[in-house]
Formats: C-alpha cells, structure tokens, sequence
C-alpha cells in the first residue's frame, strides 16, 4: 500500500520537528512548511539520516494565495495530503494595554487564519479519497486564558470552534478532526518567557515539569491513525493536569 502523506505545518520547530520525526518513523511520507530561512537543508538532511522521505517547502500559512501554491507544488511533488497537522504558530505576548493592533493581526492570522487555509486547500482531496485527518494544534491557553495572550488565547480558542464545525461537516466522508491542547512544553517558545514568570507556570503545573516535544508527538501519531476513527471534534488537553475539565 501506497505510503500516506502527512503535511506538518511548521514542522522545523520545537513540537513539530518531533511530529515530523515520529510520523515519519511511523510510515509516513513526511512534508513540512517553515518560514524563517536556513534551517531547512539541516532538516531535511536529518529526516534523510532517519531514513524518513520528506519533503520542505517555504510558506505563510498565514496567506491563502501561499497556500494554494504550496498544495499545488505538494500534489505536483508528492501526492495527495492525507493527514494535516496544523502546528505552525507564533506568539506575541503583551497584556492588551500594551499590544499593538500589529500584534493581534499577526498572532490571529498565522495561528488561526493558516488553519482555514491550509484545512480549505486539502479538503476536498481528503473527502474524494475517503480519508482524511486534520489535526489542529491549540493550547492550554486556548482553553483557560493568560495573562498577556489576549491575542494568542483568542485564536487559539477559535481554532477549536473551527475543529468542531468542520467536524461536523466532513464525518461522513471519512475524514476526522481534531484538536489537541498542548500545555507549555520544553521549546524554543516557552524558554522565551522571561525566567522568573516560567518558573512561576511551571511550579502550578501538577506534573511539576513542563511537557516534552514526543508526548505531544505520540498523541499526533495516535490521533493519525485508523484506530482513531471514532475521534473526531474532540479537544484533548495535555498539559500535566495544569487545565482539567
Ligand atoms: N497575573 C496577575 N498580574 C500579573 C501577572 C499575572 N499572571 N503577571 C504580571 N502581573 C502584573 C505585574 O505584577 C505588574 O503589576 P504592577 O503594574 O502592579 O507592578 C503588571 O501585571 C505588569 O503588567 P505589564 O503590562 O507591564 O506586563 P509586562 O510587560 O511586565 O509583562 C508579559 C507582560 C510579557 C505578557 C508577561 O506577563 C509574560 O511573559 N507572561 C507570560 C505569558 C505566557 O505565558 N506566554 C506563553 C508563551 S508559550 C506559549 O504560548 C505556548 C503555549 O501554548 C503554552
């Protein structure tokens, strides 16, 4: 059987590197978007010493025409998507006295906007095939708040308002949708918050550590696969119990 395509968005960061790593050691044909320059060739290379097939293409998910190329050039390239893991992201914290209306587009647009435009690309192929898993990457904040992320809890938040609608719509086509919720996990992104607030987090935090990039991972790979087709508009936390509900 022809080996599945997975596309991971913003699979050269923290979390999704991981994603890409053990979808690929999973079977799959690994594809992944990145932004900033000079770090694909490095991965791409990694993925090859893995004896992962992968494949990397630059793209702002954040805008539909970039979008539409990059799938146009996967299908070319590639193949048709079976598997979306939405995991790009940004974060511009600032509690909203201080935020610019540049920080909420920019947050809004990549983290949620790329989630209509990448999911509107591939749709249409996952329901002709009969197959499909969208995987969307919320977080912990999506679900309670913080402080200083009005702007990045508010997208995340949509983001499962988006999965539970498209689930909906796309059940019967065998095609599933999901979000999971991350909650601070060991990444380049959660190391950027200021020493003394982090530990602050990690201290409510009832495992008392933060996550790691392969249990987000392992939950992807799960949700990915055949056995999850009775999972679909669920949100599923995975933060050490910091948000039980
Ligand atoms: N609750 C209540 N009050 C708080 C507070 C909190 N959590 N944190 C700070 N304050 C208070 C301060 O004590 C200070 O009070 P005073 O003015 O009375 O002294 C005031 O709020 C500071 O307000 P400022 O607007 O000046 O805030 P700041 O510029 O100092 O810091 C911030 C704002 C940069 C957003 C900082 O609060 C911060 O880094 N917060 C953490 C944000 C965070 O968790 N980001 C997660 C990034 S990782 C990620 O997002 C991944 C994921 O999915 C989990």
């Amino acid at each position: 059987m022809a080996k599945k395509i997975a596309l991971i968005t913003g699979g050269l960061g923290g979390i999704g590197r991981e994603i890409c790593i053990q979808m690929g050691q999973a079977g799959y044909t690994v594809v992944s978007t990145f932004m900033r320059p000079g770090r694909d060739e490095r991965w791409l290379a990694d993925m090859k010493e893995m004896g992962i097939e992968a494949y990397c293409y630059k793209c702002d998910v954040s805008d539909f025409d970039a979008c539409q190329e990059l799938f146009a050039a996967i299908n070319r390239d590639v193949g048709t998507v079976s598997i979306l893991v939405n995991n790009a992201g940004i974060t511009k914290d600032g509690t909203l006295r201080k935020m610019t209306p540049d920080q909420w587009h920019d947050v809004i647009n990549t983290n949620l906007y790329s989630v209509f435009n990448t999911s509107k690309c591939c749709i249409e192929g996952m329901m002709n095939q009969g197959f499909g898993r969208i995987i969307n990457v919320s977080s912990v904040n999506g679900q309670k708040g913080q402080f200083g992320q009005s702007n990045y809890s508010a997208a995340k938040a949509g983001v499962h308002g988006f999965t539970m609608s498209l689930a909906q719509e796309v059940a019967r086509k065998g095609v599933t949708v999901n979000t999971i919720s991350p909650g601070y996990t060991a990444t380049e992104m959660v190391m950027a918050i200021q020493e003394s607030i982090r530990e602050q987090i990690i201290a409510d935090i009832p495992v008392g550590r933060l996550g790691r990039p392969d249990e987000i991972a392992a939950l992807v790979v799960f949700l990915a696969g055949e056995q999850a087709g009775f999972i679909t508009g669920a949100n599923i936390a995975i933060n050490g119990g910091q948000q039980m509900q």
